[in-house]
């Protein structure tokens, strides 16, 4: 039985609480502020990656716009003393109706160099289930311990080595993780202008590549074609 989070809405009562002694956050709270310091914080190949589209990136520009053409409806005397955003779907419980996208490099966008843990960590703290990409700094049985009793996905990167997939799959299903996400598209890495200008690609830099570099099946062969899926 999942237990009711604690509402998204009272972590904004800690600031405005936290205001009357004259403490005002240190995390930017407006989008754009948010992304001027991700900029400045970031080596300029990690915000390009994160940052940077296909072409002209007039898709990713369109699906922002789409995006901001869809809006939420308070829903009114229903009940809402006792708070539950939890969804049934494919059998079980969900506590939360949103799940947190794979992103692969988060894990080099934190501070500490360990942004999946930090993800999971705070997956774990809102109670938002997460889907931990293939490609992380930390193996994924590190993510999955981080996640507590939120349930979490290992999003899977196909690899054409088949010993390889199944154990990651295993893998996946050991550490706890509830499912796997199939990505089918990616076979191919779409062409990033931003990536290309300074021919930067972190996976073939050796980064975001534990859940392989920790796999029996690399240590078995010594290698593998599959280290630098076409991916994000
Ligand atoms: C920087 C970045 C890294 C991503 N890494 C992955 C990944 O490792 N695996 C995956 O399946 N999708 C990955 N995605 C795709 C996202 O999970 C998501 O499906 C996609 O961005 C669409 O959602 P959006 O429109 O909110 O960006 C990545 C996207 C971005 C922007």
């Amino acid at each position: 039985m999942v237990g009711l989070p604690e509402p998204f809405g009272d972590f904004q009562l800690e600031i405005y609480l936290q205001g009357l002694s004259g403490v005002v956050p240190t995390l930017p709270m407006v989008f754009e502020e948010l992304e001027r310091r991700a900029q400045s914080a970031l080596p300029s190949s990690v915000w390009s990656y994160v940052a940077g589209g296909a072409g002209d990136e007039a898709t990713q520009r369109a699906n922002v716009a789409a995006f901001q053409t869809w809006g939420l409806i308070p829903r009114m005397l229903v009940g809402a003393v006792e708070r539950d955003l939890s969804v049934e779907l494919w059998g079980r419980r969900w506590p939360a109706p949103v799940f947190l996208a794979p992103i692969g490099v988060i894990g080099l966008c934190a501070q500490s160099g360990h942004g999946d843990l930090e993800t999971a960590r705070a997956a774990a703290r809102a109670d938002v289930p997460m889907v931990a990409s293939t490609l992380t700094v930390d193996p994924l049985e590190d993510v999955a311990a981080e996640l507590g009793e939120t349930p979490g996905f290992f999003q899977l990167y196909t690899p054409k080595d088949r010993e390889l997939a199944e154990s990651l799959v295993a893998r996946a299903e050991r550490a706890g993780f509830a499912g796997i996400v199939v990505t089918l598209d990616t076979w191919v890495t779409g062409w990033r202008p931003r990536d290309l200008a300074t021919s930067n690609f972190p996976q073939l830099r050796g980064h975001c590549l534990a859940n392989y570099f920790t796999d029996q099946n690399i240590h078995q062969h010594g290698y593998s074609n599959d280290l630098a899926p076409a991916s994000v």
